[in-house]
């Protein structure tokens, strides 16, 4: 990935490395051991012969991971600052920028989420099984739309640490400090990995993570109290459930002493949770959350709730209003060690959608915002999608005024907030099925740490680290593609955020009315008229009044609204004019082809670099452009000829559409 180690070798060989360190920490045995063994550089004993000095200062910052960097000095205000900065001042050498910064992360907890499962399947995996769990050689990619769990036999554990090492190097790289390992949908034994003997195992893999400064959560079944303990409920209030819960803790906390705490997915898609026995969230996050206090653990709750046996035939059914109803009521009520994990827009990761209004308006609760490297409807890696722009708009809209800072300043305890997203990382040779998509993770990381910066200065660094061999212009190249990458699915995807065309379960490629009559809650209401929901408190679900009173106007007025937001919120006429000066039904077809023609440009560009990037990720991205190219294509065709269908308006430019 972005880390290339014989090149720093070969940068930092003159140098020799000292480290003025009190006290020995697990973080600081690793900073010797990647000078010595992961770079095979000098380090000496002797403060004289140092060239670049490794220190720590507790007085540097008040925040305990920032750094300094200087020519010949890296320290931070803790073993972890100075890992930091380790990583950063590499990073400044590779891309040849000046070596001298002081940096703090914005974001306190900077989290990825895996979907694993403990057969080695991934949960919207598209870059081949999981690199914690299986056993088997096979590197297929995963999701064929089965998420049922195997039993693999004792060890579930894939016992890979030279892997999980690096991973955890590239994790920190980017200032990455928490993760979560199994898949919050959590089935067969993945329901026991929260006690002996699989406990004992994660604990293997957290020592790894925690010498590079990142704690290990657990996803938890609810129901754990019934499956695993066997008691005859999981009431929240019952005594003997709490009781469980704490030993089952305290337990973890004997084996992992530094365990961050557990995810939860609660009275979601079918999950258990406290619901059930007519508990609320609070009531149900809480009783995890006193379990937890005695060990500073954390209790990561997401609001994905909502009804996923919605009827279609009630048009003021409205999924995306879900989890401001089931959460709102409830601020102030969770402890102080408990989060919301929500994610950034008020349906599923889509391609556009706005952003979520529990953002601004929640005030008294703890918050991570939610994101989704791994590309489940952005084209699952098979398409290219840089989606950092999406990222970074969610994250500078201002609801009730606190744009870049929402969640941070929202959150009662500021150190108990941040982003959080599910990784895109599986047993593949680059690890992300498609090269180019190690730029989303990596921006996560770097957004997360400072997100000042912009789309593109994330997209250069990551350029300039991963293909340091190839010129500026053949760089260049491929940011041009990769930059508009997401745009460019969005147009031949879901413009205008219609959203939710796509084959159900599976979410990749197109099938316009796939959702459309089913219990998931995500249409779109194309009729002979017109399409789009209607989202306005005058005629429709009244969504639009869960935002600050000025932008609930501004989605609330046609006049207003942008055009890329128009269907996620109201119900037009196919004749109806846009912003743009063309009618829907031109800017629909217009959208799709273009998109198609832009997938075309880009394989053309990148038939330009060949010879230029190394043969396998020449071969890698070329094979999957042409994947994208029938992708786009087929999307242009049946979105066109279903709305060409319906509308019986024909395309002013007299273009190819399936009558
Ligand atoms: C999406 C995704 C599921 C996942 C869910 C979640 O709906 O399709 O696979 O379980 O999100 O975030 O929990």
């Amino acid at each position: 990935m972005w880390l290339n180690s014989s090149k720093i070798k070969d940068i930092l060989k003159n140098e020799v490395f000292y480290c003025n360190f009190d006290e020995e920490d697990s973080v600081t045995l690793r900073l010797r051991s990647e000078i010595v063994n992961w770079l095979g550089l000098k380090l000496t004993t002797k403060q004289e012969q140092a060239t670049i000095k490794l220190e720590i200062d507790n007085k540097l910052d008040k925040n305990l991971e920032a750094y300094q960097i200087k020519e010949q000095q890296i320290r931070g205000t803790s073993s972890k600052g100075v890992l930091y900065g380790f990583y950063a001042y590499l990073r400044r050498k590779l891309i040849k920028l000046p070596l001298e910064e002081t940096s703090a992360p914005q974001q306190a907890l900077r989290m990825i989420n895996h979907w694993d499962q403990v057969d080695g399947t991934v949960e919207r995996g598209y870059a081949g099984k999981s690199i914690f769990f299986g056993r088997f050689g096979s590197n297929d990619n995963t999701d064929k739309g089965s998420f049922e769990v195997k039993d693999i036999g004792t060890d579930i554990f894939r016992n890979d640490f030279t892997r999980l090492e690096m991973y955890g190097r590239f994790l920190a790289s980017i200032g990455i400090n928490a993760i979560s390992l199994n898949n919050v949908n959590v089935r067969g034994l993945g329901t026991s990995l929260i006690i002996s003997p699989y406990i004992e195992k994660v604990s293997e893999i957290a020592k790894i993570f925690s010498s590079f400064g990142i704690k290990t959560f657990l996803a938890v079944n609810w129901s754990a109290p019934k499956i695993i303990g066997k008691l005859s409920s999981s009431d929240p209030l019952e005594c003997e459930v709490r009781l469980w819960w704490s030993k089952v803790i305290s337990h973890i906390y004997q084996v992992i002493p530094d365990f961050g705490g557990f995810v939860v997915k609660a009275d979601s898609e079918g999950e258990p949770g406290p619901y059930q026995y007519g508990r609320n969230h609070a009531e149900g996050a809480n009783m995890l959350a006193e379990a937890f206090q005695a060990y500073q653990g954390l209790v990561i709750w997401r609001t994905f709730v909502y009804n996923s046996q919605t009827d279609w035939r009630n048009r003021k059914n409205d999924r995306a209003k879900a989890a401001y109803e089931n959460f709102m009521p409830l601020d102030g009520k969770f402890a102080e060690n408990v989060i919301l994990q929500i994610k950034f827009g008020p349906i599923d990761f889509g391609v556009r959608e706005p952003l979520m209004p529990l953002f601004g308006a929640l005030k008294k609760t703890n918050q991570l915002m939610e994101f989704q490297i791994t590309a489940e409807y952005l084209g699952q890696q098979i398409d290219l999608n840089y989606s950092v722009p999406q990222w970074l708009s969610m994250i500078h809209f201002s609801n009730y005024g606190q744009a870049k800072d929402t969640v941070r300043d929202n959150s009662p305890v500021p150190s108990n907030s941040g982003f959080v997203a599910i990784n895109n990382v599986g047993m593949d040779e680059n690890w992300c099925g498609n090269k180019l998509a190690q730029a989303n993770f990596y921006g996560f990381g770097r957004m997360c740490w400072d997100n000042n910066l912009n789309a593109e200065q994330i997209l250069d660094e990551w350029l300039k680290l991963t293909f340091s061999e190839i010129d500026a212009i053949t760089q260049k190249k491929i940011f041009t593609i990769l930059i508009s990458s997401n745009r460019t699915y969005e147009l031949y995807n879901a413009p205008l955020s219609v959203g939710s065309m796509m084959v159900p379960h599976y979410h990749y490629g197109p099938a316009v009315n796939g959702y459309e009559y089913d219990r998931w809650g995500a249409y779109h209401f194309a009729d002979c008229n017109g399409v789009g929901v209607d989202r306005t408190v005058a005629t429709g679900t009244g969504y639009t009044s869960l935002y600050e009173p000025s932008i609930a106007k501004k989605f609330e007025s046609l006049e207003e609204i942008a055009d890329e937001d128009l269907l996620f919120f109201h119900h037009v006429n196919y004749n109806y004019i846009l912003h743009n000066g063309k009618t829907l039904i031109q800017t629909i077809y217009d959208q799709h082809f273009e998109g198609v023609s832009c997938v075309k440009n880009y394989i053309k560009v990148w038939q330009s670099v060949s010879g230029e990037v190394d043969e396998d990720t020449y071969n890698n991205v070329a094979e999957r452009l042409n994947l994208q190219l029938c992708n786009a294509q087929n999307w242009c065709d049946q979105v066109n000829t279903y709305f060409y269908r319906m509308s019986g308006i024909d395309d002013n430019q007299g273009r190819q559409i399936y009558k």
